[in-house]
């Protein structure tokens, strides 16, 4: 083709830059102080007055302390009906135990996905740490309408278990759910189709990763600071730099095919999270999110009637567990 016949940019007007796929950050989020379970302090930035829910995702919370009357009363016997949580810890344990016979000890670096279906009730209590600490995530995906009342599961998963994924230029990348240079993560068959990444860059490394196109993303920022949403082509300056977030923020991504990371003078550690939206109406109450007030007034009333639960457990039946709407809900 010849150069005169080329399309060409008004005079003085150059086209907007291309970002290559990447996605913006279109809302930032810093976490709320609130009080859980029977006395947790914990940091949320997901089901709070500013932000209900990001579809697939309900609910995220940041716990973590060294001080241990902070966390020590921990989240008494609850229920929990249509919805999976997703327990990630970095520091300290937790003791859990639920209606259908599961007992164990969460620790460092172990994810718990429990698909709570049609019921189940569970308590979560944290310990301590040798240097007093406990902390970690909490994440909710919500179940379509047909998985709601489906019998509950769980995937506890090891430190171990997790895969690692180390590149040459120092980022260290730990595949929960998902995957990254054709590792996959330890988690699966998630109705989502969720990517869980807990992602360490050094200073001046960076990060891109393929997020399918309609998924919700967001990362969520523990430690130092990064730049998010950076654009394809770092030669321009100004937005396309991505918005520099400071731990503790989360940054819920536009849509596009990648997300682009950039650590410049200080390390940085995030989580990056993805999932397909559900897009159902949702009714949420408590630890209960259905798709209508009649499935969650049903919800109320099977505890009523003690036929809340999934009875796999036969020691269940001999330890009758309670839980009044009101209290410890996490
Ligand atoms: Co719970």
């Amino acid at each position: 083709m010849d150069d005169e016949l080329k399309p060409t940019s008004p005079p003085g007007r150059a086209d907007p830059p291309d970002r290559g796929g990447s996605r913006v950050v279109e809302r930032v989020i810093t976490p709320q102080a609130v009080m859980e379970g029977a006395g947790v302090r914990l940091m949320r930035s997901i089901a709070t007055p500013t932000l209900d829910y990001v579809d697939p995702f309900l609910l995220f919370d940041h716990f973590g302390s060294d001080e241990p009357t902070d966390y020590l009363a921990g989240f008494p016997w609850h229920p929990h009906r249509g919805i999976e949580t997703v327990t990630y810890m970095l520091a300290g344990e937790v003791d859990h135990r639920d209606s259908i016979g599961n007992a164990g000890r969460i620790g460092p670096g172990d994810v718990q996905w429990m698909t709570a279906g049609g019921g189940i009730m569970h308590e979560e209590m944290p310990q301590p740490g040798p240097d007093r600490r406990m902390g970690g995530f909490q994440l909710w995906v919500n179940l379509p309408a047909e998985l709601k009342m489906s019998r509950p599961r769980y995937q506890d998963v090891g430190a171990a278990q997790i895969p690692e994924v180390r590149r040459d230029d120092g980022a260290l990348i730990r595949v929960v759910a998902g995957e990254v240079d054709g590792v996959r993560g330890a988690v699966r068959e998630i109705y989502a189709d969720p990517e869980y990444l807990d992602v360490a860059l050094p200073a001046g490394g960076s990060f891109v990763q393929p997020v399918p196109r309609g998924h919700t993303a967001l990362a969520y920022v523990f430690v130092g600071e990064g730049r998010f949403g950076v654009a394809g082509d770092l030669g321009y300056r100004g937005e396309l730099d991505g918005v520099l977030l400071p731990a503790p923020r989360m940054a819920v991504f536009g849509d596009g095919d990648v997300v682009r990371v950039v650590a410049d003078t200080s390390p940085v550690r995030f989580l990056l999270v993805s999932g397909k939206p559900l897009g159902e109406p949702i009714a949420r109450y408590g630890p209960f999110v259905m798709n209508t007030r009649e499935e969650i007034r049903l919800a109320l009333r099977d505890l009523q009637d003690d036929t809340f639960v999934w009875r796999d457990d036969p020691a269940w039946e001999r330890s009758r567990r309670t839980w009044s709407p009101g209290t410890a809900s996490r």
